[in-house]
Order: C-alpha cells, then sequence, then structure tokens
C-alpha cells in the first residue's frame, strides 16, 4: 500500500481492434467492440478483470475500451485510495462540459466511517456499510433555465467522467441515487439553498473481477428519425410501481430516529445487484 499516487507509470499501447464507424447512417453498421487478448482489461468471455488496472494504472487506455470496461462496483478492495488520487480524478472530471461553462461544482468527501453509517441508517443504498469514501456532488443551482435542470445535467456530465477516468486507473465507483430527500440530505451536509446535492459516488479499488452487464435494447430501438415515435414505445408502468413510489415517500417522511429502527424491514424492497461477482 503506498499514499503516493501511482499515475505516471508509462502506459503501454494496448493493440485495439477497433476503427471508428465511418457510416453512422445505417444503426446495425456500427461495429461491435470486441475485447481481445492485448486490450488492457482481461476479460474471459464471463468476466472482465478490472482489478488488474488497480496495479497497473493505465489513464491513456482507448476511450472506447474504457467505456465498454467500466462497470457499477459496489464492493471494493480494503485499500484506501489516496486523497491525492481522489484529487487527481477530480481534476480529470473538470473537464466535464457544464451548462453555460459555469463550472460550479461542489464536492462533500465523506471517509467519515460514522458519517457513513448514518447516511445507510437513514436509508441509503445498502452497500455503503461496505464503503470506505464517497463523495456527494452538489452543484449550483441558480441559472435560468430551471425547466432544464441545467444544474442536474452539469453535475451528471462530472460524474459520468470521473467514472470512467477512475476506470482507467483501476478504482471502481458506483452512482448512488437511493438516497433520503434531498431536504434531509441538505440538512445533514448544510448544503446552502443556492446549491443542489445531484449524486453521492462510492468509489474504491476495484477487486479482482466484475460482470459484464448486457444492454438491454440495440441501438435501433433506441433511434428515432425527426419525432419521437410514440406508437412504437409501449408505455407501461412497471408492476408495484406506484406503491413502491408511494412506500418510498411515506418511508422517507418518517422522522430519522425511527426510520432507522426501520431499516432492516425496508432492505428487502431495496434492489440489489446479486450478479456481482468479487474474488
Ligand atoms: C442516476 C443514477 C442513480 C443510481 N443509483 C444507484 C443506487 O442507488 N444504487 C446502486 O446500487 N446503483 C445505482 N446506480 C447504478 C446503476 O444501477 C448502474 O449504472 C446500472 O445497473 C448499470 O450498470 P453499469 O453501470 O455497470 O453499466 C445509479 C445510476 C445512475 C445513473
Amino acid at each position: 500500500m503506498t499514499n503516493q499516487p501511482r499515475l505516471l507509470t508509462t502506459p503501454t499501447q494496448p493493440r485495439v481492434s477497433e476503427t471508428p464507424p465511418t457510416d453512422t447512417s445505417n444503426p446495425e453498421a456500427l461495429p461491435e467492440f470486441r475485447f481481445e487478448t492485448g486490450t488492457v482489461v482481461r476479460y474471459d468471455g464471463h468476466f472482465l478483470f478490472p482489478g488488474e488496472l488497480a496495479d497497473h494504472p493505465q489513464p491513456h487506455m482507448p476511450l472506447l475500451e474504457a467505456i465498454w470496461t467500466r462497470r457499477s462496483t459496489r464492493s471494493y478492495s480494503e485499500r484506501p485510495v489516496p486523497r491525492a488520487v481522489f484529487a487527481w480524478l477530480v481534476r480529470q472530471a473538470m473537464n466535464a462540459p457544464t451548462a453555460c461553462n459555469e463550472q460550479q461544482w461542489k464536492i462533500i468527501h465523506l471517509d467519515d466511517p460514522a458519517l457513513i453509517r448514518d447516511l445507510h441508517e437513514r436509508g441509503s443504498a445498502s452497500f455503503l456499510t461496505k464503503t470506505r469514501h464517497c463523495f456527494l456532488l452538489c452543484y449550483n443551482r441558480q441559472n435560468d433555465n430551471r425547466p432544464w435542470q441545467d444544474h442536474i445535467q452539469s453535475g451528471a456530465a462530472f460524474v459520468t467522467l470521473f467514472q470512467l477516468v477512475a476506470h482507467t486507473i483501476g478504482i471502481g465507483s458506483c452512482w448512488i441515487g437511493h438516497l433520503p430527500n434531498k431536504s434531509e440530505v441538505r440538512r445533514l451536509f448544510q448544503i446552502p439553498r443556492a446549491y443542489d446535492p445531484v449524486a453521492l459516488v462510492a468509489y474504491g479499488y476495484y477487486r479482482q473481477r466484475v460482470k459484464i452487464m448486457p444492454r438491454k435494447h440495440d441501438v435501433a430501438h433506441l433511434l428515432m428519425e425527426n419525432r419521437f415515435r410514440a406508437e412504437e414505445v409501449p408505455f407501461k408502468t412497471k408492476r408495484g410501481g406506484w406503491f413502491r413510489i408511494i412506500a418510498r415517500w411515506c418511508y422517507y417522511k418518517v422522522p430519522a430516529f425511527l426510520r432507522r429502527r426501520l431499516r432492516a424491514l425496508a432492505t428487502p424492497y431495496e434492489k440489489k445487484f446479486y450478479y456481482e461477482s468479487y474474488d
């Protein structure tokens, strides 16, 4: 274990089989990225091995490979991420686009176990109990484009970049929206009214392997030409959708001291990611 950020290793140039597509008019023509021996993140057909990046960071890995091999991670190695490495990641993510180039991020870093446990007990994602460090990304919400929630979009762009770059140096992360109401989070962290908490992001060095989750649809399913083709979209509410929305609303209205006691009862209703695999 070292406190030095190990980011200055000369990256070996991996062999990438992919060439950018020349014709994007036909979505079916978009090529499939193939994980071949020689790419930075090993893939055995079932599992990715991003844990190897923790010992051999590859901040210059090909962008496409980083995009295709980053996966949300909810269990991390015991090894703490040095603060200098975190600061380096924040600096990279600051290249994210922001509405009107305002660059109005604020980041509350959390590594106090009691604080993280408290967040969990108030009804946040269960895996937080296994998390050493996370951060709450806030963004100034004082803009004149409120209907488009510019601050949420700008914050989301930051988190996306953070997750991608973190992955290239062996740090897995998970975006967490499963949190108490914003007013409560705001009180807890003394966030002024001008700022909105956008997302909590847990991060830590990867353990060895993660399972790759296939995307649910192909490109053609997403693309529409010139207008929204509602007739092609089956508008179905998820089973139990309304029940879950109302139950969630009621649960987070319960005072925090009571919610802590109800935590065990609420846990079975939380979405879990049991397909994740760790060594
Ligand atoms: C806005 C947002 C909120 C999310 N909230 C949670 C969460 O509360 N708990 C969790 O385990 N994962 C959460 N995730 C991660 C998603 O579950 C994950 O991205 C998804 O399962 C796809 O997996 P992948 O990131 O590995 O492709 C969230 C992701 C986004 C973008």
